[in-house]
């Protein structure tokens, strides 16, 4: 955050200070940083059509609309993933089916392809923590069953597999932009479009319905079907539109910190990389690794929390992001078959001995050598000699 954000909000109040997208046309003197944001965020990303809301979560729930997902339908996606992806799912009345996840921690292609039944109608994949899913192999299975791939981006904002933007491989991509990820707006999300349908049928639902025809006021709004309020406001936009110039920038940062931390750390004994899919370029927002058991993880938590290094979410902090742990929402219970407890074994024997370091856009050089440290002390391996302690 700096002067470029300031800027592009004070733009706004020097306009007029007109905070809704919509509208008020004669005060705001041309500025509409919601309709510019979208515009350059699908210009980022090389697709034709991108809608701003209210959050990721929001970003989901309109992509089921946009699809028409409802009662009766199913939706597939990963055990490893935020709370958000499953309540879009329940909150759209479909059936929520989440599947094991593989070294990669993202969607494991075989349990996917087991869990699409004749309801099934789309599959949301999820590049968590900014690592690309196995996206051809995604693809192709849901092209052979007919099943619509929705991208949850929350993570993997700025990134690509193939040269191809995360987000953008399945029909509808959804990003997030609160404030823990790669580009924030404080709250606020995006959803990017292949098809001008569904675009068109996300632009009505997520503003109550309207059609934003050109040829009567906003007021007398012509409309075809209900919908709800996810806009985006200006503020936020405003935001938007300058972290979006930093985005590449950002990721670039990321990426060099997590190679300099993996480099320090990728050779001592027991410690194994996370799965990549060939042609991923990661957005890097957190170093993942693989110890033997998680009795080693959990030392390795603790041996870098004691020296001031927090690991992210794994083992033990995995309960917003393991569906195993959601025995608060029935449908998802009784989806599988009505308890969790003895579901996704291979999910939770990955999660279980996997450690994920936070990287940091700005970071001290000293960090390396201290994680070295802490972890050979966790791994009870010998440790070269560095100044850790600063
Ligand atoms: C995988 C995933 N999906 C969706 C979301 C929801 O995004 P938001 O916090 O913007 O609602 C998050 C947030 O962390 C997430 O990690």
């Amino acid at each position: 955050m700096g002067a470029e954000e300031r800027a592009q909000v004070e733009d706004v109040f020097r306009s007029g200070g007109v905070l809704s997208r919509h509208g008020f046309d004669e005060r705001r003197n041309g500025c509409f940083k919601v309709r510019d944001f979208e515009e350059a965020f699908a210009a980022r990303m090389g697709v034709a059509h991108a809608l701003a809301v209210t959050s990721g979560t929001a970003a989901l729930r309109v992509a089921l609309a946009a699809l028409q997902i409802g009662p009766g339908d199913e939706v597939v996606t990963q055990s490893f993933t935020f709370v958000a992806t499953v309540e879009a799912i329940i909150e759209s009345g479909a059936t929520p089916v989440c599947a094991e996840i593989d070294d990669t921690l993202n969607i494991d292609v075989d349990d996917l392809r087991r869990r699409i039944t004749s309801r099934t109608r789309a599959v949301i994949v999820v590049h968590m923590l900014g690592t690309p899913a196995r996206l051809r192999e995604v693809l192709s299975v849901c092209e052979e069953k007919g099943v619509a791939v929705i991208e949850d981006t929350a993570w993997g904002c700025g990134g690509s597999l193939d040269g191809r933007p995360m987000g953008t491989w399945g029909c509808i991509g959804t990003f997030s932009f609160d404030y823990a990820k790669t580009m924030t707006t404080g709250e606020g999300g995006m959803v990017v479009f292949s098809g001008e349908a569904e675009w068109r049928r996300a632009t009505a639902w997520h503003d109550h319905g309207h059609e934003n025809n050109p040829h009567v006021p906003r007021w007398e709004d012509t409309r075809s079907a209900s919908g709800f309020n996810f806009r985006m406001m200006e503020l936020q936009a405003a935001v938007g539109l300058a972290q979006l110039e930093k985005l590449s920038r950002v990721v670039a940062s990321q990426v060099a910190n997590r190679d300099r931390l993996w480099d320090a750390i990728r050779d001592v004994p027991g410690v194994t990389p996370r799965g990549v899919p060939d042609g991923s370029s990661e957005t890097a927002d957190a170093l993942v690794f693989f110890v033997e058991d998680q009795e080693q993880a959990r030392r390795c938590r603790e041996s870098l929390l004691a020296v001031g290094v927090s690991t992210k979410i794994l083992p033990e902090a995995v309960s917003w992001h393991f569906a195993g742990a959601w025995t608060h929402m029935p449908k998802l219970v009784e989806a599988h078959g009505g308890s969790l407890s003895g579901e996704f074994p291979r999910s939770r024997a990955l999660l279980e001995r996997a450690v994920s370091l936070p990287v940091t856009v700005e970071m001290d050089d000293r960090l390396p050598a201290l994680v070295l440290h802490a972890l050979s002390e966790a791994l009870e391996v010998p440790s070269p000699d560095a100044d850790c302690r600063g």
